[in-house]
Parts: structure tokens; sequence; C-alpha cells
């Protein structure tokens, strides 16, 4: 038995009550995974949000997505990594016949489900001695500080509405349409919306459902993004709206 929590879920990034879960996990003997996949990674720069994290029996990670490393490049980090070698390494031919030890006969090459792979792990090795851990707690930092610059800006356009607490770097948020809109009408517009968006070309949100309201969604893992590049997503989004709502009046 196992219990799995979230460090940064995918459409919100919302954080599970980690030490919470720790502690419920610890008293009832079972497995503690957490899922980091894309949020964890932020513990570099704000651990301060990740209370129990220390604590998972094994933390998934993927540095392609928020330590800016091209795919792939997921990661499986366990507390006592013995244990997933005994359930997942020595059923290999070429584990036993190195040794009748099980731990003495682990092969590197069977540490995994997959037999023949790419050194995945040599870009994220190179590019951290490279740059320093500095320089991805500083690019974590900007992604978060560029997040919060995005929902100011969407609570100061009225007509946006903001649709989860936003804790890490992914913003979801929608056009209201107007007051007396429905839900119904607000959600096929921001479909449409954010077809229109894409479609222009100049930004690039995804999508996402938020107890049953169709949102857009933004998420910034990217070293690369500017103050400017955040600056263009609102009049974007609020131009591509007025476009939609000028072709409907006039039908
Ligand atoms: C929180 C979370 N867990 C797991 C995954 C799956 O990761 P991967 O596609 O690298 O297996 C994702 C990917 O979006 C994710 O965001």
């Amino acid at each position: 038995m196992a219990v799995v929590a979230s460090a940064g879920t995918v459409n919100t990034g919302s954080i599970d009550p980690l030490a919470e879960i720790a502690a419920i996990a610890r008293v009832h003997n079972l497995w503690m995974h957490i899922d980091g996949a894309y949020g964890a990674l932020a513990a570099i720069a704000v651990p301060e949000k990740f209370e129990g994290l220390a604590q998972a029996d094994s933390l998934s990670l993927d540095p392609h997505k928020w330590l800016y490393q091209p795919l792939d490049c997921g990661c499986l980090l366990y507390r006592d990594a013995e244990i997933a070698r005994r359930t997942f390494s020595y059923t290999g031919s070429y584990a036993k016949q190195l040794s009748s030890d099980p731990i003495e006969g682990f092969a590197f090459f069977e540490e995994s489900m997959e037999l023949s792979r790419r050194f995945r792990a040599l870009k994220l090795w190179l590019s951290l001695r490279y740059h320093g851990l500095q320089a991805f707690r500083a690019a974590i930092q900007q992604d978060l500080d560029h997040a919060q610059r995005l929902v100011n800006a969407i609570k100061d356009a009225r007509v946006l509405e903001i649709a989860a607490p936003v804790e890490l770097s992914a913003v979801c948020f929608r056009h209201m349409v107007n007051d007396s809109a429905t839900e119904e009408a607000r959600n096929l517009f921001n479909l449409a919306l954010l077809k229109r968006i894409v479609s222009r070309g100049n930004v690039y949100p995804s999508n996402t459902e938020l107890q049953e309201r169709c949102c857009l969604r933004v998420c910034i893992v990217n070293h690369r993004t500017m103050d400017t590049d955040i600056d263009a997503v609102v009049p974007e989004v609020l131009d591509a709206a007025s476009q939609i709502l000028s072709e409907q009046d006039s039908k």
C-alpha cells in the first residue's frame, strides 16, 4: 500500500499538505510517494512551500519540466534505493549470473524497465555542474515572479477571473464574457477564445477544466521568458475576445 501526494498538480500547481500526509503514512506504515514531476523542483527556490517533502520514501521529478532540460529526463529518487533494486532488478538473468548475492550482483543497466537506453542523466549533471545550483534557483524564482506578474495583470483586467490560487508557476484563468452570462456560455466562449488565441500565433496558453469551468492555463517553466512575454498575454487575450464578440454581434 502506498500514499501518493502531489507537490504541484499538473493543472494548477497546488501542493498537498505533505507533512500531514507523511505523518499519517508513518502511523499506518505506508509507503509515501510524492509526485513532484512538475512542481517539486521549485523547492530549490522556495523550500518553505514544500514542508514534508524530505519525508517521502520516493519522489518523482521531471528535470525536463522545471529544470530546463530537453525532453526527456525523468527522475525517481528513493530514500532507500535498495528496496527498488530488490523489487525491480534482481529478476534479471545478468544480475543473477554476476553473483548469487543480489546486492553484489546488481547491474547498472538493469536498474530500469528499459534495457537499451540513452545516458539521460548526463545533460542534467553537466548543466548543474556548469551553471551551478544558484543559476537554477534564480531562474525558478524568476518564473515564480512572472506567474505573479501575470496574476496581477489578470486581476487588473476586470473581465478576466483567476480560476485557482497560484502557488507555483501555473496560472489558470477565464474570460467572464459579461455579468449575466451562464456558465455554459462562459465555457463555450473560453474554448473558442483559446482556439482564437492559438491561431493568432502570438501567445500559446493551454487549456484546463476546473470544477466544470473551462479555463485558459499559462505555465511558466522557461528561463528565457521575459517580462515582455508575460505582459503580452492579457492584451492578446482581451484582443482575441473582442474579435470574437464583435463577430458574434455582427451575425
Ligand atoms: C504532476 C505530474 N506528474 C506526472 C507527469 C507525467 O510526467 P512524464 O510525462 O514525464 O512521465 C506530469 C506531466 O505533465 C506532471 O505534471
